[in-house]
């Protein structure tokens, strides 16, 4: 069913109240999630991305009973991911020989995904424009590793709508479509979860390309993103969010994230945690179980902080596997102006302590030279170490 967006442009995605992770089980998802593909009915029709592959034959029966496919004069793909791109083989088969405009790479990676089909790509570049009647135009944007070689922006005349494809987006459903009629605590969340967990490897390029798109003084009314809710009420507030997001954010928070064998080393990251709230009060303390605790949500709380503790125990001369699989995610994800410290038990060689805070130095946190590394159990000298290990991840 189509969903009005402004004047001729409607909402004709999926919302997927029950989707539970995404990219395979690496993002996890806990309030839905939607692939927006909208439509616009001027002189031309255009139909702007599609939906993920699993829903094609539901997109392309819905989508007819709305129009005759046979009108969509071109279709815009700002991103060949399959979230977006799953629905085109479906509906070109229908409508062969329609347009398809899209990036160069975008090209490569449709080809690379469903096969060199002989589909009708209009390649375009930033600044290039399609007039679409009724004196309006789209105008396209390269977004570039936003989040892939491929990424585009499409911008419309008239209507003031970016249609920003993942930029901007969340996993999260609201039925009503619309920012202001979703709950606001739920969609910051989801919004900066998905920056966290997917667009900070790249945001020194956001940071260009976000005052390259400010610089066009254009009016924005609208920025309709492929996923979550659409910013119609005050849509600059997300590119103001992202312009903090992107340039080292932090917020006055610690968190520490361990595993634990034997609670030996879950009573260290307990400590630590209370002294840091002792020391600071007004900091906000958070402690999770990086085996038991969901890491997308984890790594939101560590993209908000100014320091993390991070502990594992000596296990076979190394760390806890979850612990190793977790420090490579958190190396992926480029954090900066962070600081980092180390701690954890062991019976007999020790090495977890150093592992870890190499492992946490590649990734980017400025190591303090603090850690709390007690024998089979914390005596009350390694407790004592603790004050310094928090009054260095505090700063003061
Ligand atoms: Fe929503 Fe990069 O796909």
């Amino acid at each position: 069913m189509r969903k009005r967006v402004k004047n001729n442009v409607s909402w004709v995605g999926h919302l997927d109240w029950e989707l539970e992770t995404f990219h395979g089980d690496d993002y996890s998802i806990k309030n839905g999630s939607s692939q927006n593909a909208y439509l616009i009915e001027e002189g031309k029709t255009v139909l702007v991305d599609t939906v993920w592959t699993p829903h094609r034959f539901d997109f392309v029966e819905n989508l007819k009973k709305e129009i005759d496919l046979k009108k969509i004069d071109f279709i815009v793909a700002n991103h060949g991911e399959c979230d977006h791109s799953g629905s085109l083989e479906t509906i070109l088969a229908e409508i062969p020989g329609t347009p398809v405009y899209c990036t160069a790479n975008c090209v490569k990676s449709l080809e690379g995904q469903y096969g060199k089909r002989g589909w009708n790509f209009k390649v375009v570049k930033t600044g290039d424009s399609v007039e679409i009647g009724n004196g309006k135009k789209l105008v396209f944007v390269e977004m570039r590793m936003l989040h892939w070689p491929d990424s585009m922006a499409t911008y419309m005349t008239g209507d003031n709508i970016l249609f920003s494809n993942d930029a901007f987006g969340q996993h999260y459903a609201v039925e009503e479509l619309f920012n202001d009629k979703a709950d606001q605590s739920l969609l910051k969340h989801e919004a900066m979860k998905y920056f966290a967990n997917i667009l900070n490897p790249f945001a020194p390029i956001l940071t260009k390309k976000l005052e390259e798109v400010v610089g066009f003084n254009l009016p924005f009314d609208i920025i309709a993103p492929s996923h979550g809710a659409i910013w119609r009420d005050n849509p600059l507030q997300i590119v103001e969010l992202y312009g903090k997001w992107a340039k080292a954010y932090q917020e006055n928070q610690v968190t520490v994230a361990y595993d634990t064998m034997w609670e030996g080393t879950a009573k260290v990251a307990h400590e630590i945690a209370a002294e840091i709230h002792r020391q600071s009060p007004e900091t906000v303390v958070k402690v999770f179980n990086i085996a038991k605790a969901d890491k997308n949500e984890v790594m939101t709380e560590v993209f908000k902080s100014k320091a993390i503790a991070v502990g594992s125990p000596t296990v076979s001369n190394s760390i806890l596997s979850s612990v190793a699989g977790w420090l490579e995610f958190l190396k992926q994800l480029k954090f900066k102006n962070k600081k980092a410290g180390a701690f954890g038990c062991y019976g007999w060689s020790g090495e977890s302590v150093k592992i870890l805070q190499a492992k946490l130095s590649e990734a980017g946190f400025a190591t303090v030279g603090e850690s709390i590394r007690p024998q089979w159990k914390a005596t009350d000298a390694d407790l004592a170490q603790i004050p310094a290990l928090a009054a260095s991840l505090l700063g003061v």
